[in-house]
């Protein structure tokens, strides 16, 4: 039944701050974003409809018309597209005769193009009603129809599951009162194997939750003492769906691309070879865990160092961080220790802690795996740098499209919370903590840190202009910490470990480990965490198998929108942030011979320019015409010449970055740029 909208609203204050939420509740409940819909969010809210208007705008998951009945969606992106994504988009115009953008509930069927669903390891992808479905070919597209199901709608902003939240008594360290969960945690904990479904996006993607009925089944059956576990992607991508099975002794084995029918087999057998994984420490935990229970998470360590850091001093926990060298894993690579001490030492109370968990940028999904993988991980790491930062209110910031992360890490606060590990007096200290989630609503620019602190606000996500930095004016004039996901979750890791031992993992100018998504035509697509310093030549060839078919890679894809097309000759040069070869976020899609450099950098250029918001003119007006200059074969000097203007003067960091795969295209594959424009 449909939800009245009074009801929808009813659940939010009445303040500014919730306009976000609100829009994404009630497009939740009622499909789309009606006029008087618009008009009672804006009198309930207090805010002017014209600004409703304008916020409802801006997003590109709100939706201001209704869909068809069903929702097809085909990503587009450099990875789909260099493995048949726009061959499958052709292929359902043909079949449903609407052209891509089509939209009308008088349609049966809406369909669309994509940039990215961020589950670029099972290219080709596309969503129907909701649900992805990875590695898809031009054969499975007949049978469409038996993708139809209710629609699910991504965004919704999940509503805290009422739990009763227990406030610790203070108590005399907050390691004894970690020891007492622990301890419980062991007690519950059952002692036979664990059989591990790997159902992160990807897994699902391809059916790893159709696995969980037969192997429950099959377990029950056989009298088995086996734990069933709906688990997370451990990085094998191209491997799922995926089994891992966890020996009482703890011995790991996994079972790739397993069928329903071989799950009776495997219950027989329980058997397989081991695997074999690169150095991991964000990582460690991911495929391994439960990353629903707070138990699992405790029996596996979780918490103990955010225990001993709470006995200790903020002062601390800064201290092994700036040992760690850690630079932000969110592109800018500023020394995240530094940001942490600029905001304790700035004044303005209360103060804020943002976990950047948007991951907008085409090519890369490493932060879907992690918060998926260990979100308990990830929210150690918040609650460290929330204390080391001195603030006592955390945003979780999750894309509008990354359910499960939001669905896992919301459950993680929820059960957090009653164990008293989150809000008041945390494991009964005098720290306090209060964590809560938000859900972005699309758009690339929404990741950069202004942008995204707008659209708490209830504003379009439209970057500031800097200085004031964040640390000293960001939410609500307050000093706020904006942090990615990748940083977050190497926090606790760093603390428990001491600063040098993480920094030694890496190389002088880039210490400790990276987190990549690997994509495009390789034989094994996926999320790999390595020492830093690692060249694309490990990455692609030794860790992703190399090509696909045998043809040689001409180059990679680095960095998504903001990256470029890095040529093979560099494949062997240490990647370091700001060196030769920067690793960006870390997104790599390999690029084969016969694939076509100006169609790529078309693609990013061209993707930029949409997502321009518009703020300022050298962005706005200078990307579509830098896409007009490439199109009408224009000289390479006035390509180079206005792309250097909008780098120079854009506002953020989607205008200043946008023109550099242009000019490295040119740099690296000028002749074929040249002749094929
Ligand atoms: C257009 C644009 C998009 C961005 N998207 C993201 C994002 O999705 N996730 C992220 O963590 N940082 C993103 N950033 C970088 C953030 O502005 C910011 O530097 C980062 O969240 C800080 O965290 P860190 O210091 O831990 O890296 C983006 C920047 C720009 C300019
Ligand atoms: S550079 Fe582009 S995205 Fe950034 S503020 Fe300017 S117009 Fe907006
Ligand atoms: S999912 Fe298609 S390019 Fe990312």
């Amino acid at each position: 039944m449909i939800k009245p909208l009074e009801t929808v609203l009813a659940q939010f204050p009445r303040e500014r701050q919730w306009l976000l939420p609100a829009l994404q509740a009630v497009q939740h409940a009622h499909g789309w974003l009606s006029e008087d819909a618009l008009t009672q969010v804006a009198a309930h809210l207090r805010v002017p409809a014209t600004e409703v208007y304008g916020v409802a705008t801006h997003f590109p998951e709100l939706h201001l018309a209704p869909h068809g009945r069903h929702h097809v969606r085909v990503c587009t992106g450099v990875s789909c597209a260099l493995l048949g994504g726009r061959q499958l988009l052709a292929k359902l115009t043909q079949r449903f005769d609407a052209a891509p953008g089509a939209s009308g509930a008088d349609r049966e069927v809406t369909l669309e193009a994509a940039d990215c669903f961020f589950a670029c390891s099972m290219a080709p992808a596309i969503e129907v009603d909701g649900e992805y479905r990875g590695r898809v070919s031009e054969s499975q597209l007949a049978d469409l129809e038996s993708w139809f199901s209710h629609r699910r709608r991504h965004g919704s902003p999940s509503p805290m599951l009422a739990m009763e939240s227990a406030v610790p008594k203070a108590t005399a360290s907050a390691r004894a009162a970690l020891a007492d969960l622990a301890t419980l945690a062991h007690a519950k904990r059952g002692f036979g194997i664990r059989v591990i479904v790997q159902t992160g996006t990807c897994g699902r993607s391809v059916g790893a939750d159709t696995l969980l009925e037969p192997l429950r089944a099959g377990i029950n059956e056989r009298g088995l003492d086996a734990d069933l576990i709906e688990g997370a992607c451990n990085g094998m991508c191209y491997a799922a769906p995926l089994v891992e099975i966890v020996t009482p002794e703890s011995t790991r084995f996994v079972v790739e691309r397993l069928q329903r029918a071989r799950v009776p087999a495997l219950l027989d057998a329980l058997a397989g070879e081991p695997a074999t994984w690169p150095a991991r420490v964000l990582l460690a935990r991911a495929g391994a865990v439960d990353p629903d229970s707070l138990d699992d998470a405790l029996v596996h360590g979780a918490y103990s160092t955010l225990a001993r850091a709470l006995d200790g001093s903020p002062g601390d926990v800064i201290a092994q961080v700036k040992a760690s060298g850690l630079q932000g894993r969110g592109g800018a690579f500023f020394p995240t220790a530094l940001k942490w001490e600029a905001c304790r030492k700035a004044v303005g109370e209360p103060k804020y802690l943002v976990m950047n968990g948007e991951e907008g940028e085409p090519g890369i999904f490493k932060d879907r795996h992690l918060m998926e993988g260990d979100p308990h991980q990830i929210l150690e790491g918040v609650l460290l740098a929330a204390y080391a930062a001195g603030a006592s209110r955390a945003i979780l910031y999750i894309h509008g499209e990354a359910d499960l992360s939001a669905q896992r890490l919301n459950w993680a606060v929820v059960e957090a919370r009653a164990a008293g590990l989150v809000g008041e007096r945390v494991l009964g200290s005098s720290v306090r903590c209060e964590v809560e989630i938000r859900r972005g609503a699309g758009g690339f620019v929404l990741g950069e840190e202004t942008a995204l602190l707008e659209s708490i606000e209830g504003r379009r996500a439209q970057p500031r202009t800097r200085p004031p930095f964040p640390v000293e004016a960001g939410l609500w004039g307050r000093p706020t910490v904006i942090n990615n996901v990748e940083t977050l979750s190497a926090i606790p890791t760093i603390v428990a470990r001491g600063g040098a031992a993480f920094a030694a993992l890496g190389t002088s100018s880039a210490p400790g480990t990276k987190v990549f998504g690997l994509s495009g035509p390789v034989r094994r697509p996926g999320v790999v965490e390595t020492k830093n310093g690692v060249t694309l030549n490990q990455l692609l060839r030794d860790l992703a198998g190399g090509s696909l078919d045998g043809r040689p890679l001409k180059g990679a894809l680095v960095g998504g929108p903001s990256g470029s097309v890095v040529p093979a000759t560099l494949f062997d040069v240490a990647m370091e942030p700001r060196g030769r070869v920067s690793p960006g976020t870390g997104g790599i899609v390999a690029v084969p011979a016969g694939a076509s450099i100006i169609d790529i950098v078309k693609t990013l250029l061209a993707f930029n320019a949409r997502e321009s918001c518009g703020k300022c003119t050298p962005c706005r007006e200078g990307l579509p015409r830098l896409l007009a200059l490439l199109d009408e074969g224009d000289s390479e000097q006035k390509i180079r010449e206005l792309g250097e203007t909008i780098q120079l003067a854009s506002l953020c960091g989607l205008g200043q970055a946008a023109p550099i795969a242009v000019q490295k295209g040119f740099e690296s594959f000028g002749d074929e740029l040249r002749a094929r424009r």
